[in-house]
């Protein structure tokens, strides 16, 4: 009895990435086209670990003008800030009392944030899955698009929705909200590339916490920084191979063949039947090329947006405005199951 819908967001903790674009704002954009869709700065997510508020603020208006420049248009999406609706916080509040300890403690991402020096990770590091469950849950949104790394956290919020289903059943039952309360939301794990590789090393993921900026293209790169960035990708010395069978055991390579393919629309294979035989030289200018021709355009958009802050804010309350109704009727309901 749950209406599709659409919810995903990111960090306001850094430019977006090649991989935060081919993995999850192509499929954004697209899903506008099917779905309802919210679209969330989830800046709550970014203060898990400290954060200069100056640069946050900042961050903010430039993830959103990234959203925007990149296709989410805010007249079809809900395109909001996760602080500006409250409502996250109360429900995540009350997901921490779902949740269990043990649950958490299984979580790879933490695990990766906290490093060794668990002790001194914050709290909120620790819990930041029950928020997650809380932004997709207080809409009770039914499709959770993401790349692959979000896999497991998408499992502990259906977990957390299901154990709140079971443990007030009857509450839910008799507030006529029938057998469930809240919907097991769906990852799509899907799109151009669910796990863009790092261009420094092929078998980590393109990362905005990689120390090395030669890892990653960001959205703002200017189109030489990305011909450097190219050029300088770790490859090994053999030529492009005809089929797709070639690149199993050479992840650099597969890695720039699969960011071609994913900006270009086609198959690994398509990629091949035309590079095949050649050296990476040449592959890699045509890379160049063609990240730059579609790259360039959103960063001209970007810079055109974040140039009118006050254009971003109002864009952003509108959202938070349209994002708060609906996340009050959620948290209605839940105050009166859970007994307040
Ligand atoms: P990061 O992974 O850089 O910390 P976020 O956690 O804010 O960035 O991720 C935002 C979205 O981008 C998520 O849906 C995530 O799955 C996706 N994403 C991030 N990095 C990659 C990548 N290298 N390949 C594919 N998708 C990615
Ligand atoms: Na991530």
């Amino acid at each position: 009895h749950f209406k599709d819908l659409v919810f995903s967001g990111m960090q306001p903790t850094h430019t977006l990435h090649l991989g935060n674009y081919l993995g999850a704002m192509v499929n954004w954009v697209r899903m506008q086209d099917t779905h309802e869709c919210m679209y969330c700065v989830v800046d709550m997510h970014a203060i898990t670990v400290a954060q200069d508020p100056k640069a946050l603020r900042g961050n903010i208006r430039e993830v959103t003008a990234a959203y925007i420049a990149c296709g989410i248009d805010p007249k079809r999406s809900i395109l909001f800030n996760q602080s500006q609706v409250p409502q996250h916080a109360e429900l995540a509040w009350i997901f921490n009392c779902i949740a269990r300890m043990g649950w958490l403690n299984r979580m790879t991402q933490f695990k990766e944030k906290a490093g060794k020096d668990r002790e001194n990770a914050s709290v909120g590091l620790f819990a930041y899955p029950a928020l997650m469950a809380a932004d997709i849950l207080v809409y009770r949104a039914t499709h959770v698009p993401v790349g692959e790394d979000q896999k497991q956290h998408l499992e502990l919020t259906r977990d957390i929705a299901q154990k709140f289903n079971n443990d007030f059943a009857e509450e839910i039952a008799a507030g006529g909200h029938g057998e469930a309360f809240f919907p097991l939301p769906e990852p799509m794990i899907q799109g151009p590339a669910t796990r863009v590789m790092s261009l420094r090393d092929g078998s980590k993921k393109m990362s905005k916490s990689d120390p090395s900026d030669y890892s990653r293209i960001n959205l703002t790169d200017t189109s030489d920084t990305i011909a450097q960035k190219v050029r300088k990708a770790k490859t090994d010395p053999e030529p492009l191979p005809t089929e797709t069978a070639g690149l199993a055991a050479r992840p650099e390579a597969d890695n720039l063949v699969g960011i071609y393919a994913a900006l270009s629309g086609v198959e690994r294979e398509a990629v091949l039947a035309e590079f095949g035989g050649a050296n990476f030289s040449t592959f890699k200018g045509a890379l160049v090329d063609l990240a730059v021709d579609r790259l360039a355009p959103i960063t001209d958009e970007m810079r055109r947006l974040t140039a009118d802050p006050g254009h971003i804010d109002a864009i952003l309350a509108e959202g938070a405005e349209k994002a708060s109704a609906m996340a009050e009727v959620t948290m209605k309901a839940v105050k009166e199951i859970v007994g307040f």
